[in-house]
């Protein structure tokens, strides 16, 4: 009986023993957790506190890192080209613009004759058409106010015509299409800042005046050639030939020719093609003609 009972006390004991082993198993385990717990509230604040900064800073990282003095690395101005819309997203301050800031001096030329801004100083309340073909030139300004976005038939004729390049090899891209009348005024006053008025006029057009502000102008370049991107050089390249050859038969125009611009007000621009439609683009191409000689005005 008194080894029973010494068994029985043993094992009393023991479980005593095995109760507080787990307990302070347990004890240690829920020590453990609260780094974890800190370490996890901690990081949620970064988290939350990043994401706030951020979004008082319109949701822009250079500008949050800049707020709090760190200096980013400058990337290069965006080839301003107007903006590269699907390259560029069309921009909601456009993006991104253009580019020609001629590199080559701008040589003299005789523009005696050329049609200017004389006389056409007041914008409309109403754009204008003629023969149902809407006008947007030094002569045919636009409301302040017209604000029509990128044009979806021109989009579609124009990926419609990137796609058939792309068999070809090219892949064509529109780096600058719609402009706001302000973002034109942005970029015309730049022109003007950095070359003067008079070389600014001669491939910038003045806000209201430009084409891109119809919705209808697409700037044309090919992927991974910016150097060519509203450059003169594009028209001498294989891309840019194909798309001389090509637009009109996707409905548009190669709307500034070269030694045109006394007819159109400016100077030779491979890139710059306006949408008008299959049939009168197909026209002006053939007759290789301007749209201001082609409509008489
Ligand atoms: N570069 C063309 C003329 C425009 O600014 O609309
Ligand atoms: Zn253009």
């Amino acid at each position: 009986m008194k080894n029973v009972k010494l068994v029985i006390s043993l094992i009393g004991k023991k479980e005593e023993q095995g109760m507080q082993s787990r307990f302070s198993l347990m004890k240690a385990k829920k020590k453990r957790k609260w780094p974890k717990i800190v370490a996890t509230i901690i990081l949620g604040l970064i988290v939350v506190t990043a994401v706030g900064w951020i979004g008082i800073n319109d949701w822009n990282i250079d500008k949050s890192l800049r707020a709090l003095g760190i200096t980013v690395q400058e990337e290069k101005p965006e080839v301003e080209l107007e903006k590269p819309t699907q390259v560029i997203e069309e921009a909601k301050d456009p993006v991104k613009e253009e580019p020609p800031i001629v590199e080559e001096p701008i040589e003299e030329v005789d523009r005696s004759g050329a049609k200017g801004y004389e006389g056409n100083e007041t914008l409309p309340a109403e754009p204008t058409y003629i023969d149902g073909i809407l006008i947007a030139s030094k002569q045919y300004p636009l409301p302040a106010t017209y604000a029509p976005g990128e044009s979806k038939e021109a989009r579609q004729a124009f990926e419609a015509m990137a796609a058939e390049a792309r068999l070809s090899g090219y892949e064509l891209v529109a780096f600058s299409t719609y402009r706001s009348f302000d973002y034109q005024q942005q970029l015309y006053n730049r022109y003007v800042s950095n070359d003067g008025v008079e070389a600014a006029d001669r491939y910038s057009a003045r806000p209201g005046y430009s084409e891109h502000q119809t919705g209808l102008a697409f700037d044309i370049g090919e992927l991974h050639f910016e150097q060519h991107f509203a450059r003169e050089s594009f028209g001498e390249t294989p891309a840019g030939q194909w798309v001389a050859s090509n637009a009109h038969k996707y409905g548009f125009i190669m709307r500034f020719p070269n030694e045109k611009e006394k007819i159109t007000g400016y100077m030779y621009e491979p890139w710059h093609f306006r949408y008008i439609g299959l049939d009168h683009a197909a026209k002006i191409y053939e007759a290789n003609t301007t749209l201001e000689e082609y409509l008489g005005i």
